[in-house]
């Protein structure tokens, strides 16, 4: 097994020192259809494609919509059927009270598989997690409980998250080693897709923002960087 966990997708396993690191948490937050979902499908395939065991978990679609919206990206092919695709509903009722154990016997019965067999894992979304719980203590003990749970089984884990359109983000990004923020900048022609990586611990990492686009391909990173033209920040004489 390769030392990171990449990809697919060459420039920004680049940009990330090679990919994501082995073992850790890793969180990709941006508001609703930014690519959140076709950025972590990438991320499962080249797992499937090297033959790691990998688990994807999603909240929001069906194994049909599934297979019919992700199944179709060529990035997909040979290896849609490799990846273990667990379609779950988060519900209040079978976490609460929230217990180490409720989270751990939860997420054995929804991979059907031992942990330890598993290579790399999916969340698509915590955010379904985040509401379930109602209560940011509480959800970020579950995500402690989720990361021991990771480092136990030598899980890479890569957690999806919808940044609320105005207010302010949940503590998860507080709390894994690397965070990919996806975003729609406003520039002269109109608006452009662009990615940023916040941070990613043992890793220098670029500062700008990296356009992109969402073809048939999936995403596909565009040359050079955004940065701001003009000044946010104005001198007042006071
Ligand atoms: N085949 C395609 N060609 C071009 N663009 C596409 C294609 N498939 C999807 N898209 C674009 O990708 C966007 C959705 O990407 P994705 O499902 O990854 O978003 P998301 O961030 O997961 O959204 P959500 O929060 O709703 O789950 C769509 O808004 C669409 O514009
Ligand atoms: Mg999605």
């Amino acid at each position: 097994m390769a030392d990171e966990a990449k990809f697919g997708i060459e420039k920004l396993d680049e940009l990330l020192g090679g990919g994501l690191d082995r073992y850790t948490e890793n969180l990709i937050i941006g508001r609703s259809g930014i690519g959140k979902t076709i950025l972590a499908a990438h991320w499962a395939a080249e797992g499937a494609r090297n033959d790691e065991t990998v688990v994807y978990l999603s909240t929001t679609m069906n194994r049909k919509n599934c297979e019919l919206y992700l199944g179709k990206f060529p990035f997909m092919q040979e290896v849609y059927k490799k990846i273990k695709w667990r379609f779950i509903r988060v519900d209040p009722k079978f976490i609460l009270p929230l217990t180490r154990e409720k989270i751990v016997q939860g997420l054995n019965a929804t991979f059907g598989m031992d942990g330890k067999d598993i290579d790399r894992v999916i969340f698509d979304s915590c955010t379904d997690l985040e509401l379930a719980l109602a209560d940011q203590v509480l959800y970020r003990r579950a995500m402690a409980y989720m990361s021991d749970l990771s480092y136990e089984y030598e899980i890479t884990s890569l957690w999806i998250e919808e940044a609320p359109m105005q207010g302010e983000w949940s503590s998860t990004k507080n709390i894994v080693d690397s965070v990919i923020f996806l975003n729609l900048l406003r520039t002269e022609e109109g608006y452009q897709r662009a990615m940023r990586i916040l941070k990613k611990y043992r890793t220098k990492i670029p500062l700008e923002w990296i356009p992109y686009d969402i073809t048939e391909e999936g995403v596909v990173i565009l040359d050079g960087y955004l940065v701001k033209k003009g000044y946010d920040y104005e001198y007042k004489r006071g």
